[in-house]
């Protein structure tokens, strides 16, 4: 089978290396790829949301499945533009249509779908510019932390979490009047604080059954001790342990299963990953937010993980029979620790030769912001590496995950050093 993973970070290097180890795959194809990616598979310079030229790339390379993997052409409705077209429309697409998407594309949507359907989540009301005054007032009514969400696609940076009622006041007439965030804070969700640990599951589905993957935690601030500014994702650790059995159990009942069947109720045909951003209330589950992909860096070990052919989980999701399937997963932990360009999520340099990044005796180095020029490896990111190890517990992968570290140079490289110090006694 021949297959074609859109994207270019971590997240699409590690699809690429599961995928690569499947006996079904003929060739695989990464657009636009990395580094790391080029290693594996084809690269094909073109960008996702160019739907014409993924066309011209499907046939041209004789795709028989498309695996998507960031949420912008999904929200962009890549999926209903091959089902569109007489030649794309049997080739399957792993990723929900626009309407799923829109779990992730519109935090008001996600809202109102966990509402109606049971799920629990965090108390909510939206607002827009003409209803600044009731959304003040309703800040009014809450307590500090206030909690104020872009409704749409901000690239992991709308939303704001403040402890002072002014102040909060103050961003949300900032976000609504002008458009703080662009088109995507036109309208803003005020929720609940939600007080506890949050963690992610993942679940694989083909719109009537589910797989439940491994869970994950991953580490966004920038700075140690989980401060300063949020990034795409610093670090991640699988499995969490406080993610028992038990905790897990009630997480298929309150929050998966009621997810599956709202989308079935609703008429949303969803074959793709959901990730669930949860927080654990004192043992209770809670939905942050839905995301219509994998997370990334939770991939990098969520998938190395996973021991089965992850291609014909895939095909259980495009024949409808993933309740067929079964999975195994190694049952020991592994961390990923994100190498950064100095200065990220601010503005950082590009261009600088990366070496080291071929010792992998006790890691699998994952490449995300990398492109390869005259044979070098060169930053393209602000994330640029996610490095990968197993261990029998999480200081035995992580110190793996910087030893390997440590043979990597670039210049400004950055990284934090303690990924998992909350896990850890
Ligand atoms: P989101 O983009 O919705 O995942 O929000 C980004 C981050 O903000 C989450 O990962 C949480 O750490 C935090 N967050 C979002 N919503 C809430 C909430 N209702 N209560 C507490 N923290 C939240
Ligand atoms: N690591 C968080 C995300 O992928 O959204």
């Amino acid at each position: 089978m021949n297959i074609l993973i859109l994207g270019s970070g971590g997240r699409e290097h590690a699809f690429a290396k599961k995928l690569s180890e499947s006996k079904k795959l003929s060739k695989l194809y990464v657009a636009p790829g990395n580094a790391g990616t080029a290693k594996i598979a084809n690269n094909i310079d073109i960008d996702p949301l160019d739907f014409k030229a993924v066309k011209k790339a499907t046939l041209e390379h004789k795709i028989e499945m498309v695996v998507v993997g960031p949420e912008a052409p999904l929200v962009a409705g890549v999926h209903d533009y091959f089902l569109a077209d007489e030649e794309l429309k049997n080739i399957p697409v792993i990723g929900p249509k626009k309407d799923g998407a829109e779990l992730e594309g519109s935090k008001e949507f996600s809202k109102k779908f966990m509402f109606k359907h049971g799920v629990p989540t965090a108390k909510y009301e939206s607002f827009t510019k003409n209803t600044v005054a009731e959304g003040q007032a309703f800040l009014e009514t809450l307590k500090p932390p206030f909690v104020l969400k872009a409704d749409g696609l901000a690239a992991g940076k709308g939303v704001l979490i403040i402890e002072d009622l002014e102040e909060a006041k103050a961003e949300l007439a900032d976000m609504l009047t002008n458009e703080k965030f662009g088109a995507a804070s036109s309208k803003v969700v005020i929720e609940e604080y939600l007080d506890g640990i949050e963690l992610s599951v993942f679940v694989l589905t083909d719109g009537k059954g589910y797989k439940i993957l491994p869970s994950a935690k991953d580490y966004k601030r920038i700075g140690e001790g989980d401060t300063g500014l949020n990034t795409g994702g610093m670090g991640a650790i699988s499995p969490v342990p406080f993610a028992d059995e038990e905790f897990i159990k009630k997480v298929e009942e309150r929050v998966v299963k009621p997810t599956v069947d709202g989308l079935q109720k609703d008429g949303i045909d969803y074959r793709g990953f959901i990730f669930i951003g949860l927080m654990n209330i004192d043992g209770d589950p809670f939905v942050i937010e839905y995301n219509v992909r994998m997370g990334d860096p939770e991939t990098e070990v969520v998938l190395p993980r996973i021991t089965s052919d992850l291609l014909d989980l895939f095909q259980g999701v495009a024949t409808q029979t993933i309740e067929e399937k079964s999975y195994l997963v190694d049952a020991r932990t592994a961390t990923t620790v994100v190498v950064v360009s100095g200065g990220y999520p601010e503005a950082y340099e590009k261009g600088k030769e990366i070496t080291g990044t071929e010792n992998e005796q006790n890691s699998i180095v994952y490449h995300a912001g990398t492109v390869l020029k005259d044979n070098k490896v060169l930053t393209s990111g602000g994330r640029v590496l996610a490095v990968t190890s197993f261990g029998e517990n999480i200081p035995d992968a992580l110190k793996k995950s910087y030893n390997t570290i440590s043979q990597i140079s670039f210049d400004k490289m950055n990284y934090r050093k303690d990924i998992g110090f909350d896990l850890v006694d």
